[in-house]
């Protein structure tokens, strides 16, 4: 079997495998960048959130009241508790097993309202794939590479509220995945940034998505 990951848009993420759908970031209803809106994708298993700006919370609700679990930092697992939807709480360095997923928290440097600022490593079908979340380049970076054997890496690179091209090169050295998504950019004018000049540097390892575009993995 194989990993079907699809970008979204922005930053939301779908990826499916082992039987499971799960979203990540899942800000569709008014982004302007989304490919769909969350009545299109159905049922999912998971929300996974990398922290709680709005730009990556957008319609998590409306998949938690169609019974999907919380995946997040403790402190959002536990709000999202209080309103009575089912959550996985966990804190950066911690894995996780849900509904059969291994989920790993590793660190992203941002900020945020909540608890703290995470990426994510999900494994399926024995592959693994990275969401960076927003972030800028650190050198925490560089143990993802020594600790994983990510497959597929999806990296913010539209400066401003995160790491720029420039950044996200190196992270994509450090991180030492074998495909790296952009992410994060073109949705507004102020992230707007070349792609093809990010994907030419970047080279073999480069794979653009375009909102609504999959990925297979196996
Ligand atoms: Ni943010
Ligand atoms: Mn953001």
């Amino acid at each position: 079997m194989s990993v079907k990951a699809s970008y979204l848009g922005h930053s939301a993420v779908l990826l499916e495998g082992d039987g499971k759908r799960i979203l990540i970031d899942p800000f569709l209803n008014g982004n302007p960048s989304a490919s769909c809106q969350p009545e299109d994708i159905g049922k999912v298993d998971m929300v996974l959130l990398t922290h709680d700006h709005e730009d990556h919370v957008g319609d998590t609700e409306h998949f938690l009241k169609k019974g999907a679990t919380f995946v997040g930092i403790y402190e959002l697992a536990t709000k999202y508790g209080e309103q009575g939807y089912k959550n996985e709480g966990m804190n950066i360095g911690g894995t996780i097993e849900v509904e059969g997923v291994k989920i790993h928290m590793s660190h992203a440097f941002h900020t945020c309202y909540t608890g703290d600022c995470v990426s994510f490593i999900v494994e399926l079908e024995g592959k693994q794939i990275h969401h960076a979340g927003d972030t800028g380049l650190s050198m925490e970076m560089q143990l993802l590479k020594e600790f994983f054997d990510i497959d597929l890496a999806f990296l913010p690179i539209g400066d401003r509220f995160t790491m720029g091209p420039k950044s996200a090169l190196k992270a994509a050295e450090w991180i030492g995945a074998k495909k790296i998504v952009p992410i994060h950019y073109n949705t507004w004018p102020p992230i707007a940034v070349d792609v093809n000049d990010f994907a030419a540097k970047l080279g073999d390892k480069a794979l653009v998505l375009k909102p609504g575009e999959s990925h297979e993995l196996s």
